[in-house]
């Protein structure tokens, strides 16, 4: 059985599934219930300074396929609107009740030292925070005060409240980056050049999810007006994803660990992050879509798969695939792959042949067969874009087959086809 036992800035947790910082952590009674579920640890959800925060009403908003699967989930919510007393007060009840599980406790303060450390100060003198997360990210509402994404957006704002927290306390510091930034890594360095023992990633990204039309506004609807939100779940991964790889690949960055945060929904979801470089992973989204016990599925499917490929533990897993994100100037021009049909498996829905038709290379031939049309690919015309795979509704029925050549790895900087190569003899 896999050793899924995790340990990301010194946080050690009985398996490396956190609840991110949002509403499943707002409060002793949520988290405690995660905690019964199996969750590995929570990162509390963010604490300000006293007067709490009021929220509107409604305030989340969704993006929906045709199915009324949820892909995508956004909000306008602000940081916890509970009493800063109330909510120490919990922390450490609970962490009392579950030493083994990791307790991170998001903050955010204006852009002074005095609010950063003395909220920092306020969370560790409880005794009960394994750690702090500062809040960088949040895109709306909190910004507009000088605070979130508005301190998230300028690296040298990220490296000093960064600084400030840890000459204040003596906890290890994760600093939550926002996607809504050019450059990931300038805040990533920002954070490293500050002191942060880790960094998380993603908090949401600026979003209107939908149009109300005929309310003429965004939603949620706030008595017939919106504002933009916050973008997460199953949508933002892919973002997530490159942000968690940019970073690992990144000279300046790499090594530094990261928790990997953004549309994790199953155990194949956290490999993934962990595989690109991530030490641990924290859900939202999933988690106010299915409710907690998720992650019982999380656990036992990282497990086995790790179990069948013969990892023992995250260590040997976590920056697996790093190595093999390569910019595009890296990747081999010979190789060469095509579609392969499978007509035992072909309901003859004709999707494949209309979409290489119309948008890709003319590629799938459609002949008459008995009773129903026969699906084949012209090899010499497909170019093994892999649409056709991914629009055909049954799986493995369309399959992408290298070809065997023996043509060698050739990038394009040194492509013959390049009409800017340098030879290398010339350049010599
Ligand atoms: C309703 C809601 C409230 C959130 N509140 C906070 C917050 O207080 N602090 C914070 O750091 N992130 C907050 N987040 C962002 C999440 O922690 C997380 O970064 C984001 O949702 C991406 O993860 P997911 O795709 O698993 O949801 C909130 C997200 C949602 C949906
Ligand atoms: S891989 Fe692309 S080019 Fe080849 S058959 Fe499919 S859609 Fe057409
Ligand atoms: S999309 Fe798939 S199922 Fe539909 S015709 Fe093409 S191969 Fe057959």
């Amino acid at each position: 059985m896999a050793d899924l036992r995790s340990t990301i800035a010194g946080i050690r947790s009985p398996n490396p599934f956190w609840l991110a910082s949002a509403p499943p952590t707002d409060k002793a009674y949520n988290v405690v219930r995660a905690f019964k579920a199996g969750w590995g640890g929570v990162v509390w959800k963010t604490l300000g300074e006293d007067p709490p925060v009021v929220n509107v009403s409604s305030r989340y908003g969704a993006h929906l396929d045709t199915d009324r699967r949820m892909i995508g989930f956004n909000n306008i919510e602000l940081i916890s609107d509970r009493p800063l007393a109330v909510n120490l007060q919990e922390i450490i009840e609970v962490k009392r009740d579950w030493p083994d599980r990791a307790m991170v406790v998001s903050l955010m303060a204006t852009m002074t030292e005095s609010a950063w450390a003395g909220l920092a100060r306020r969370i560790a003198e409880t005794g009960a925070a394994d750690g702090l997360e500062l809040n960088l990210g949040c895109p709306h509402g909190m910004c507009e005060r000088g605070m979130g994404s508005a301190i998230g957006q300028v690296p040298e704002m990220v490296e000093q409240v960064t600084r400030w927290v840890k000459n204040a306390v003596n906890l290890p510091v994760i600093v939550k980056l926002t996607p809504n930034i050019t450059n990931i890594l300038w805040s990533a360095e920002a954070a490293r050049r500050g002191g942060a023992d880790a960094i998380s990633l993603i908090n949401t990204v600026n979003s209107i999810v939908a149009v109300d039309l005929d309310a003429m506004a965004p939603t949620p609807v706030v008595d017939g007006k919106g504002s933009h939100g916050g973008y997460c779940g199953p949508a933002v991964k892919p973002i997530a994803l490159n942000m968690v790889a940019e970073i690992a690949r990144n000279p300046d960055t790499h090594g530094m660990p990261v928790s990997g945060i953004g549309g994790i929904t199953t155990w194949r979801d956290a490999a993934e992050f962990l595989a690109l470089g991530a030490t641990n992973v924290q859900v939202c989204t999933a988690a106010m879509t299915y409710g907690f016990k998720i992650v019982e599925d999380m656990i036992g499917g990282l497990s086995n798969w790790m179990d069948g490929k013969g990892y023992r533990t995250l260590d040997e897993l976590s920056g697996r695939a790093v190595r093999n994100v390569v910019n595009w100037n890296d990747l081999n021009m010979n190789f060469s792959t095509k579609a392969v049909i499978d007509p035992a498996l072909c309901i003859d829905c004709g999707r494949c042949h209309i979409v290489c038709e119309d948008t890709s290379h003319q590629a799938i031939r459609i002949d008459q067969g008995e009773g129903r049309r026969v699906f084949t690919v012209v090899n010499e015309e497909c170019v093994g874009c892999n649409l056709c795979s991914h629009v055909c509704p049954v799986p493995d029925c369309i399959t992408m087959v290298p070809e065997q050549t023996d043509l060698p790895y050739v990038t394009w900087p040194n492509d013959a086809r390049n009409p800017m190569r340098v030879p290398e003899a010339a350049a010599e």
